[in-house]
C-alpha cells in the first residue's frame, strides 16, 4: 500500500516542542522506525508550516495513494481550506493528533479536517500514526 503521512504547522518542532505534551522523540527518527515496522508498505512523510503547501500536498497524493495521515495541527482548527481540500481529494484520510485535543483549551475541540475524515485517532501520542498505518493495512 502506499500510505502519505502529512504533518502541519510546529510539527517539525517534535522532540523539542513541549515534550510534555508531544513527547520527545524527533518525527524524523519515528518515522524511520513506522517504515522499518511496515517494510512492505510504501510510507512517505511530509512536514510543512505553509497553509498552502498542505493543501498542495493533498492534492498531488490525494488521488495517488491508498490513504493520507493527516495531522493539521494548528490548522484543523482554523484552516476551511484544509478541510475541503480532504472533502475534494479521493483518498482516505485518517486525522491523527499526537494529544488529546479534548482535554485541552476549547478552540482545540473543533476539526474542519473531522467531517471529512475517514477517521480520526486522538490522544495516543505518535502511536497514533503507527495505529492509522495499521488500520489502512488491517480495515475493520
Ligand atoms: C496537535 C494538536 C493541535 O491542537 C496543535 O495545534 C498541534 C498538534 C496534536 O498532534 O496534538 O500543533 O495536532
Amino acid at each position: 500500500m502506499n500510505i502519505a503521512i502529512i504533518n502541519g504547522p510546529n510539527l517539525n518542532l517534535l522532540g523539542k516542542r513541549e515534550p510534555e505534551i508531544y513527547g520527545s522523540e524527533t518525527f524524523e527518527l519515528y518515522f524511520k522506525k513506522l517504515q522499518q515496522k511496515f517494510p512492505e508498505h510504501h510510507l512517505t512523510y511530509y512536514q510543512s508550516n505553509i497553509e498552502g503547501e498542505l493543501i498542495d500536498k493533498l492534492h498531488e497524493v490525494g488521488f495517488a495513494v491508498d490513504g493520507v495521515i493527516l495531522n493539521a495541527a494548528a490548522y484543523t482548527h482554523t484552516s476551511v481550506g484544509i478541510g475541503d481540500a480532504v472533502k475534494a481529494i479521493s483518498s482516505p484520510v485518517i486525522e491523527v493528533h499526537i494529544s488529546n485535543v479534548h482535554a485541552r483549551e476549547d478552540f482545540r475541540a473543533h476539526s474542519f479536517v473531522a467531517p471529512h475524515a475517514h477517521g480520526i485517532i486522538i490522544g495516543m501520542g505518535l502511536q497514533g500514526y503507527d495505529l492509522a498505518v495499521t488500520s489502512f493495512i488491517s480495515p475493520h
